[in-house]
């Protein structure tokens, strides 16, 4: 099966990394060439640390590996089965990419967004053939978390999330299937979760250290809010959030943060930039907000 991957970041180069496993040739494709070739430099070091750990053989490695096409252009895309978008969070952007890609690829191709927030129906709509259009959405890091949330847009075929699921689920994942409703399932609960946490900080209730040690040595949560954004992308987290709290009708509830906003435009990103809510340069006094 041929998969192609638009969008070579964090979430890209995972499920390249997933699909590839699961014995699929991957085309991954950037308009930023550079960011390729740096995810991939990062999947080989992945790669050989689970060879290390035998996790998997060195044979796998190499085929895991060299099962994934960097492309530089999405004429590459025009036999793939499958494509799953994984660009920025911006839906101007998603569908210019989409209406290119539908000139390029078969009519039986599927073709599918890792969006966290944006409305399957309305991306679909923009198409001329809305049928083949479906929500996948992984979660971060996409080789290690088991779920993905499956999304059906008022306008794709019946058959279709059936069909998805089984795919999903052949690559080792547990996948469900969600309305196509703002956050899906994981990112409407997950609002509030960081949105209080935000706030807590922004009424100097507690630091986000603190918060994060209370919800990890407290609430027995794998990680914090905080770090979790820095995983995710502060930026990625700020555009989820006000995607939803528009598409909610701006219910407070939602509501997304200032000291968010103000990171986004500083670039302090998370990991991604080496700072966020906390420093991750080897000597760096945390945190940083
Ligand atoms: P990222 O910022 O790490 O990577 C996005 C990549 O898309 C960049 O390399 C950028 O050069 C590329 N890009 C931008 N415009 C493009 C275009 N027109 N054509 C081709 N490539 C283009 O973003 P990340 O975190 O991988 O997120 C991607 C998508 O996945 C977003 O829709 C996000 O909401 C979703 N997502 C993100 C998660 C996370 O934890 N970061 C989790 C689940 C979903």
């Amino acid at each position: 099966m041929k998969i192609g991957i638009i969008g070579s970041g964090t979430m890209g180069i995972g499920i390249a990394q997933v699909a590839a496993t699961s014995g699929c040739d991957v085309f991954l494709y950037d308009t930023n060439s550079a960011q390729t070739e740096k995810s991939l430099l990062i999947l080989k070091n992945t790669l050989h640390r689970l060879v290390e750990k035998q996790k998997i053989s060195a044979e796998k490695s190499e085929e895991v590996f060299n099962k994934i096409k960097p492309c530089n252009d999405l004429q590459d895309f025009a036999t793939c089965d499958l494509v799953i978008e994984a660009i920025v969070e911006n839906k101007e952007i998603k569908t210019k990419v989409f209406q290119n890609l539908e000139e390029i690829v078969s009519e039986n191709c599927v073709i599918s967004s890792n969006t966290s927030s944006i409305s399957i129906t309305s991306l679909s709509s923009e198409l001329k053939n809305p049928e083949r259009f479906i929500g996948i959405h992984f979660f971060n890091p996409a080789p290690l978390m088991p779920l993905v949330e499956i999304i059906p847009g008022l306008l794709t075929k019946v058959n279709l999330a059936d069909e998805i699921f089984s795919l999903i689920k052949s690559w080792g994942k547990t996948p469900v299937i969600a309305k196509d409703v703002p956050g899906f399932i994981v990112n409407r609960i997950a609002r509030p979760f960081y949105g209080e946490a935000l706030r807590i900080a922004e009424e100097h209730i507690a630091t986000p250290e603190q918060i994060d040690d209370a919800m990890r040595t407290l609430g027995n949560f794998k990680m914090g809010p905080f770090e979790l954004m820095d995983l995710i992308g502060i930026d990625v987290n700020f555009s989820v959030t006000k995607t939803v709290y528009q598409d909610y009708f701006y219910d407070p509830k939602y509501k997304p943060s200032l000291l968010q906003q103000r990171m986004s435009e500083a670039k302090l990103l998370g990991r991604k930039t080496g700072k966020g809510f906390y420093d991750y340069a080897e000597n760096a006094q945390n945190p940083v907000a």
